[in-house]
């Protein structure tokens, strides 16, 4: 049974097919000697199943966001992301279910000369989302550009409703708060004090990352064995312990949860980022093709093929650098992987 949710949780439409399902992977246990297969198990959280356009951590957030843009009878609903960004695709379509227009802000290198419509572009464009292309440069100025094109929509007569960037703010971190009241159900019967587990998942805006460490406060998770680690796929642990602990407390000043998250509830194992953000490199797309042999699950190059090689790299040093066993938090990306990649070099 999950447990009752806190009482000031906000309103939530429902968009994501939940709770998700959990299993245990048999990546690394056959290949490996019996003594370091046993001490290291990876479960695996099936988010990438949350649905099918709406696959992914993103949806949980938007069940939040959507519901004040419902509530602020919004017409337009505005975010941004990179070129291939889940986060905006998934918002695009949490839109058009809802019956809202979308507007998405997208980076790429030449703005001029947008990328061809493949993977998450594809989609954006078939829902009919409005596409403003962007340079790096002028991604600085985001936080300007969303509220310059809510503007717009405003002047029409229209009603914007602005979702930052990854959905990443004290209202979508209610997705994963309330996530991890399923992982703590999941946990019962693996996690104790004596197995301790650990949750990992890719943190690639922090979002995610908070909910999870604001659910495990808020239920005392710590005392069952169950702790929480991101693994960032972008900039560096410094950022991130930023992020969530600005994320976190203004989750607590809003609605008065008391969870008083503090740098030492914040594990972010930095060191995986490689080649930089959206891109790869062949080990981390070999681990990508392992996975998808040993177990029939398809991780993308962005987030959680990153994260999950990161995790194995981490493992590989040291088995118990989780604890007795890790619950890895598959939070979506398919569609990423049917943008121009590297991998078919792997296959
Ligand atoms: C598939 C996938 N996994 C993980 C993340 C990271 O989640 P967050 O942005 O909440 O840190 C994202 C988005 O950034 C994503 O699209």
């Amino acid at each position: 049974m999950i447990e009752p949710l806190h009482e000031r949780e906000p309103p939530r439409v429902q968009l994501a097919n939940q709770p998700t399902r959990g299993h245990w992977l048999r990546y690394g246990q056959t290949d490996r000697p019996r003594e370091a297969a046993e001490r290291w198990k990876i479960w695996v959280k099936r988010d990438d199943h949350t649905g099918s356009e709406l696959l992914g951590n993103k949806v949980r957030k938007l069940e939040y966001l959507m519901a004040e843009a419902l509530a602020e009878r919004a017409t337009h609903v505005i975010t941004c992301g990179g070129e291939q960004s889940n986060h905006a695709r998934a918002t695009a379509f949490a839109a058009a279910q809802l019956g809202m227009k979308s507007l998405l802000i997208l980076r790429t290198d030449d703005p001029e000369h947008p990328p061809e419509p493949t993977g998450n572009i594809l989609l954006d464009r078939l829902v009919g989302a409005e596409l403003q292309w962007i340079s790096r440069p002028a991604w600085r100025d985001r936080t300007q550009l969303l509220a310059d094109a809510a503007e717009r929509v405003r002047r029409a007569g229209d009603r914007p409703y602005v979702v930052p960037e990854g959905g990443s703010n004290a209202l979508g971190s209610w997705g994963y708060l309330r996530a991890m009241h399923e992982l703590a159900d999941d946990l019962q019967g693996i996690a104790t004090p004596d197995h301790p587990v650990t949750v990992v998942y890719a943190c690639g805006s922090g979002g995610t990352g908070a909910g999870l460490i604001l659910g495990a406060k808020l239920l005392g998770l710590a005392k069952r064995g169950i702790r929480v680690a991101g693994i960032n796929v972008c900039d560096d642990r410094a950022y991130f312990t930023e992020v969530i602990l600005r994320i976190c407390a203004e989750a607590d000043a809003r609605w008065q949860l008391g969870a008083n998250v503090t740098e030492a509830d914040i594990e972010i194992v930095d060191g995986h980022v490689g080649r930089g953000y959206a891109k790869s490199r062949p080990e981390e797309l070999a681990t990508i093709r392992d996975v998808c042999r040993s177990d029939g699950i398809v991780l993308d190059p962005v987030y959680t093929g990153k994260a999950f090689h990161g995790l194995v790299t981490e493992l590989a040093a040291d088995p118990a650098r989780f604890g007795a066993a890790v619950a890895f938090l598959h939070t979506g990306g398919l569609f990423g992987l049917f943008a121009p990649s590297e991998i078919a070099g792997v296959l």
